[in-house]
């Protein structure tokens, strides 16, 4: 059997950090197990364009591995070329690059390693909704560039106590945003999403459901994104939905960049309609270096917490998806459908019911 895996080149820093596992050097620790099992492992960082690695390598491949951070992205096109294909696994959480209707179609099945960096990514959106209402990003270069201008950054820095909270998506990631923010006693948390979260959940919470995305984006100050990129959230975040927002809310983005409309995003910052922006997530990634979000500032050349996309990629969560991603590939080999439930995307031609996340960690 030939496994292909898609991961991003650490140089380095591979040698640095040994733990570093989804990067091309350290294989996300599966060589010696694949290969003492008389499988093929072929790992690049190489993905786009027709002389690509992956496009070379996947016309045989029976396993393809990619992650979300640097994401090989899996098209019709591609499928229709991966003749053997039979697994393919997000190393991470995330499918959206893969051609899901596609796969479903050749009975591909697609697995992800559910909840294995959802804490990762929850801890991130924390620090950048403090970093913007903070206004820490131009505090910080001031005094690194030698300076000491106390009210150029107090005039814009806020506490988020008191403040209006609110979640686009309250999943596994969603959730645990909730829980750590509560700490700060916001003025009220809300939450807009196909699905209730159970009374106690709420309760313990003091969490609120929005029916309406448009009123809980009216109220909210600080305004969270945590859904999948589907076909209804991709350009979501668009001029029409960024003029319903209430006047200079922050907003961060995790969950992915497609889900915003790029340049709708940077005029909402330059023209005050959003305070801040901040995330982790691009579409295409990486990003080109004439990204909009990358030098995208607010009318008082602030309010970017960008970074590149590192929130569900902490040594811990390598750790962890490495591990998930192991798992998943051995419930394959041994045929049995032993997978766990809450990992499968698509399997057997159709859309798998995933466990809701609703659990309490
Ligand atoms: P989850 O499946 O536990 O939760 C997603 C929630 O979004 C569900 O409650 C679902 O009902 C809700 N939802 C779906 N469509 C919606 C819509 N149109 N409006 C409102 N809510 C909607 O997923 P989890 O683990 O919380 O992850 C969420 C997303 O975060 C992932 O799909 C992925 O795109 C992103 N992610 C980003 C990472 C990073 O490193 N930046 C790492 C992990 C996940």
């Amino acid at each position: 059997m030939k496994v292909v895996a898609v991961l991003y080149k650490a140089g380095q820093a591979a040698k640095d950090q040994p733990r570093l596992l989804g990067c091309v050097e350290n294989e996300l620790g599966l060589r010696q197990w694949l290969e003492g099992q008389g499988h093929t492992f072929v790992v690049t960082d190489s993905k786009e364009g027709a002389d690509s690695v992956l496009d070379r390598e996947l016309v045989d491949a029976e396993v393809i591995i990619t992650t979300p951070f640097h994401p090989g992205y899996i098209s019709r096109e591609r499928i229709a070329r991966a003749k053997n294909l039979k697994l393919l696994v997000t190393a991470g959480v995330g499918s959206d690059h893969i051609d899901l209707t596609a796969a479903n179609e050749r009975k591909i099945t697609v697995a992800e390693v559910t909840g294995s960096n959802v804490v990762s990514v929850a801890e991130h959106v924390v620090m950048t909704i403090l970093t913007l209402v903070r206004n820490f990003v131009p505090a910080h270069e001031q005094v690194m560039a030698g300076g000491w201008d106390v009210a150029d950054v107090a005039k814009d820095s806020y506490d988020v106590e008191g403040k209006v909270v609110a979640t686009i998506g309250v999943g596994r990631i969603g959730q645990r945003v909730l829980r750590r923010l509560k700490a700060f006693d916001p003025a009220e948390m809300l939450y807009y999403d196909y699905q209730a979260l159970p009374a106690d959940v709420e309760a313990e919470l003091g969490a609120r459901r929005v029916e309406s995305l448009d009123d809980m984006l009216a109220k909210a100050d600080i305004v969270t994104v945590n859904c999948p990129l589907h076909e209804s959230t991709r350009g979501l975040i668009d001029k029409k939905l960024l003029a319903k927002f209430k006047k200079g809310a922050w907003l961060v983005n995790t969950a992915r960049g497609a889900i915003c409309v790029e340049d709708d995003v940077a005029a909402a910052l330059a023209d005050g309609t959003l305070r801040g922006y901040g995330g982790d997530v691009w579409f295409p990634q990486p990003a080109p270096a004439d990204h909009p979000w990358r030098t995208m500032r607010n009318r008082f050349g602030a309010g970017n917490a960008m970074t590149p996309h590192i929130s569900g990629t902490s040594i811990d969560a390598q750790v962890r998806y490495a591990e998930g991603t192991k798992a998943i590939i051995a419930s394959y080999l041994a045929g049995d459908k032993s997978y766990r439930p809450q990992d499968l995307i698509v399997i057997d031609g159709h859309y798998a019911t995933r466990a809701y996340g609703s659990d309490k960690k």
